[in-house]
C-alpha cells in the first residue's frame, strides 16, 4: 500500500472541510477516512473498520476527538488506537486498532 508515496506528503483535503465531520477520500486505490481528532489534530485511517469492515468515514467524531464507527460504535484515535468497544468493556483494546497513516 502506498509504495509510491513513501516519504512524500500528499495533500488530501482542506482542513476546513473536516469541520462538519469525517470525510472519505480515495488515494492510490485505497479508501481513507480523514477527520479532526483531539485538539483539532488531523487523523487519517484506512476507511475500513477492523471489526466488520464498515466505512469509518460514515461515522462521527466523538466529543473526545475519536472517530466512531457507525455500526457498533468502536472508537479510534488519530493514531488508530481503539479507545472504546461499547458492547464489550473488557475487550483488549490494544489488539483492536485501525490502520492509521501519518497526517499533518
Ligand atoms: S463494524 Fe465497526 S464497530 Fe462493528
Amino acid at each position: 500500500m502506498f509504495e509510491g508515496f513513501a516519504r512524500v506528503w500528499t495533500p488530501l483535503v482542506p482542513l476546513l472541510s473536516l469541520a462538519k465531520g469525517p470525510v472519505g477520500v480515495q488515494l492510490a486505490g485505497e479508501r481513507l477516512a480523514v477527520f479532526l481528532g483531539a485538539g483539532d489534530a488531523p487523523g487519517v485511517l484506512v476507511d475500513r473498520c477492523p471489526h466488520r469492515g464498515v466505512r469509518l468515514s460514515l461515522g462521527r467524531v466523538t466529543p473526545e476527538g475519536c472517530l466512531e464507527c457507525p455500526f457498533h460504535g468502536w472508537s479510534f484515535g488519530t493514531d488508530g488506537t481503539n479507545r472504546r468497544v461499547p458492547l464489550n468493556p473488557k475487550a483488549r483494546l490494544d489488539t483492536l486498532g485501525a490502520t492509521s497513516l501519518p497526517a499533518r
